[in-house]
């Protein structure tokens, strides 16, 4: 399957989640892309562009990445899936990163508003979970999203 990981970082914390996901579906035999979201650098106050926008449609299957921001989907990845064409039928995974140690405080909200998204585009989302930085236990975190999110999208 042609997987595409498109994903939105700032300092780097998901696009190293997104790398241990491509590692893994492409170990299980899978074309995986990392596609990244990049936004403009704006002065506050103004809309966000995209320098950025990966074809999401050239993808069999799609994860998206984003972090939190202001207990929020990050603008980035809140723009980019305003923007993006019809997903009609495309399964797809989401997964956010935030640094606080509890899903509730931002991680929750922003993947109800990416799973909203996406299915506003008419995509079937199959799985999604959130990455708590500070939290010691961030590595087995990561390693039951990865497992959960390569179960949903190529069972
Ligand atoms: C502007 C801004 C707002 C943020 N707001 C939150 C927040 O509300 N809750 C949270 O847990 N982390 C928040 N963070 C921390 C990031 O979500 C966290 O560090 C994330 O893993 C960064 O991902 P990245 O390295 O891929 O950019 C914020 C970071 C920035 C820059």
């Amino acid at each position: 399957m042609n997987i595409g990981i498109i994903v939105h970082s700032q300092t780097g914390n998901t696009l190293s989640v997104a790398e241990k996901l491509r590692e893994a579906l492409a170990q299980a035999g899978h074309t995986v892309t990392v596609d990244r979201v990049e936004a403009e650098g704006k002065p506050d106050g103004q809309p966000i562009k995209l320098r950025r926008a990966p074809d999401a449609g050239k993808y069999d299957v799609v994860v998206l990445g984003a972090p939190v921001h202001a207990f929020s989907l990050a603008p980035a990845m809140r723009a980019y899936l305003a923007q993006v064409p019809p997903l009609k039928g495309k399964r797809v995974a989401g997964f956010v990163t935030q640094q606080f140690p509890f899903a509730w405080m931002g991680g929750n909200h922003a993947l109800r508003q990416l799973r909203r998204a996406c299915e506003a585009k008419g995509a079937t989302v199959c799985g999604s979970g959130a990455v708590n930085w500070s939290r010691r236990s961030r590595d087995r975190q990561i390693a039951e999203l990865v497992d959960r999110l390569s179960g949903c999208l190529a069972p």
